[in-house]
């Protein structure tokens, strides 16, 4: 049997993902702030019977930026197009994109960080203006044709707000970011889940795959089917034997560390003699992308204190070095250890 998931499989499991989403911003779990903040620019734009000002949500993967993003939709009543920034490779993928909405519309651009400078002007001018200037001919001969669009709210999605040009960044009347998620605020998530799945879980258990799920709804959900999934086969009552076996088995550790995370952490301390190291180089001897590192591994790794970044790269901690079974070098100045 091969450990790939066939295509019917994976799109279960999407629908799962999608069954999950809350559709409302009460439904919503947590992120209190941002709960009130968006509720209070879109009622006071519905009270006016006006499209709501352009809003930046910001922060790391699967804490909720795509399903706010059609939570907007769901509030104003609107449709939604969603679109993300490395589909828009050209200005007229934009102006394509931008002149079919009708009015009200919410346009979702994910990953907006990674659309073409080319588009980057042309969305401008569409979100202060709800115009766009349509190049028309080529060379000498090419004229500029401004077209006038429907008023619409653009939701941007970016998990790398830093790489975002700041006129872009201006032009947003509200930044949401989004923050890791307590304990607490996971434990709702998971009950919520577990109930819509219909699976029984108790407490413990809830508690148990919520401290393990690094402040992630995403993960939170992701680890809570392999426990059904476990319980399901097994035969096992949903308690916290049944998740600690389950997560066991897919080399989640009581921190929430998955194995990328535990290689990442060795190779520091293990090739690189606790650090520094350079995030590229890092990357390489891990064979992962350094995106990926950089957006999920290390902002999880610095969070829980077992590795820090510096100017000169990513050292290891001695909370680090002990979770890998490695004994941390001598802090400089300590009395050196008696043989
Ligand atoms: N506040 C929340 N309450 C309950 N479930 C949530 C919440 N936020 C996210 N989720 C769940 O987590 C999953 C991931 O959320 P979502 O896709 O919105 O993340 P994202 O921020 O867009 O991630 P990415 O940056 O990877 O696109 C969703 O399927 C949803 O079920
Ligand atoms: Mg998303």
């Amino acid at each position: 049997m091969s450990d790939e998931l066939s295509p019917e499989a994976t799109s279960f499991e999407q629908g799962y993902e999608g069954a999950l989403r809350p559709a409302t911003l009460a439904e919503f779990v947590g992120q209190a702030k941002v709960r009130s903040q968006l509720s209070l620019l879109l009622n006071a734009a519905t009270m006016q019977q006006r499209t709501p000002d352009h809003i930046l949500l910001a922060g790391p993967p699967g804490l909720g930026k795509t399903t706010l993003s059609m939570i907007v939709a769901t509030e104003l009543d609107k449709p939604l197009h969603q679109t993300s920034g490395p589909a828009i490779q050209h200005a007229g993928d934009l102006a394509a994109v931008l002149s079919a909405l009708t009015p009200g519309e919410v346009l979702f651009i994910d990953e907006i960080h990674r659309m073409a400078r080319s588009a980057e002007e042309m969305l401008y001018l569409a979100m202060e203006d709800f115009k766009v200037d349509i190049m028309v001919g080529k060379g000498a001969g090419a004229t500029s044709v401004p077209l006038e669009l429907s008023p619409f709210t653009l939701v941007g999605a970016t998990t790398r707000s830093g790489l975002l040009p700041n006129p872009l960044r201006d032009r947003f009347g509200f930044t949401a970011h989004l923050e890791f998620y307590g304990t607490d605020e996971l434990v709702s998530v998971v009950r919520r889940a577990a109930g819509l799945l219909g699976f029984g879980l108790s407490e413990q258990g809830i508690e148990e795959i919520a401290g393990r799920s690094r402040g992630t709804p995403r993960i939170a959900n992701r680890l809570l089917r392999r426990v059904r999934d476990f319980s399901l086969v097994h035969d096992t009552p949903g308690d916290t034997a049944t998740v600690q076996a389950a997560l066991a088995l897919y080399d989640v550790d009581e921190h929430g560390l998955d194995r990328l995370d535990r290689e990442v952490l060795r190779a520091v301390v293990e090739r690189f003699g606790g650090g520094p190291v350079g995030l590229s180089t890092l990357a390489v001897s891990v064979g992962e992308e350094a995106e990926t590192i950089e957006a999920v591994v290390e902002p999880f790794l610095v969070r829980t204190g077992l590795l820090t970044r510096t100017p000169r790269g990513r050292v290891a901690t001695r909370l680090g070095w002990e979770h890998v079974g490695a004994v941390p070098p001598p802090a400089p100045g300590a009395p050196p250890a008696l043989m």
